[in-house]
């Protein structure tokens, strides 16, 4: 089997096509960890704001700097074209992002605007987070109204 296999590899790389799917798992656990990475920080921040998980500032700034920090990672190479729900399993999103990457970017900084604002209030005391968390919210929302499937 493992012969077998190395020679259609071998053949697929001679004949210089693309024959086989390629693999995209590494973008995928990448660009799908740093959204799991958002929103654990993002619930970190929501549960203080509620009051069910203990404010401290420290705490508070560490999820809004991390938050801040994720809004800088370059976006590029976690989005190969190819890597769309309608191309490959295991991922939700969107062919529309690869016909519209300035909007898909622009909703990302505005992502990171907000993590901003987040990072000014967070240790300001848990009324503070509550606003800055209604617009990160919003901006998590809007970019997965128009750019992530429906779970199946
Ligand atoms: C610029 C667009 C954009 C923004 C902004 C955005 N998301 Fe997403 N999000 C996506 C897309 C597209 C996917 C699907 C990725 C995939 O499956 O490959 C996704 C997937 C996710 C997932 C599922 C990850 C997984 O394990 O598959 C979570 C959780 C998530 N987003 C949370 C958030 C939170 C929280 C915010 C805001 C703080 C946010 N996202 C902001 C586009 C965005």
């Amino acid at each position: 089997m493992k012969k077998t296999f190395a020679t259609l590899a071998a053949l697929a790389m001679l004949s210089g096509t693309a024959a086989y799917a390629q693999d995209f798992s590494a973008q995928l656990k990448a660009r799908q960890g740093q959204f799991r990475i958002m929103a654990i920080n993002l619930g970190i921040l929501g549960g203080m704001a509620k009051g069910e998980v203990e404010y401290t500032a420290e705490a508070a700034q560490a999820a809004a700097d991390t938050l801040v920090a994720v809004s800088m990672i370059q976006q590029g190479p976690h989005w190969p074209a190819g890597s769309s729900e309608m191309d490959i399993d295991g991922t939700r999103a969107k062919a529309e992002i690869w016909d519209n990457l300035p909007d898909v970017l622009d909703k990302w900084a505005k992502f990171g605007e907000a993590a901003k604002v987040m990072q000014t209030a967070a240790g300001e005391g848990p009324a503070s987070i509550g606003p800055a968390l209604g617009q990160m919210g919003g901006t998590c929302k809007a970019c997965h109204d128009a750019y992530r499937a429906p779970a199946s």
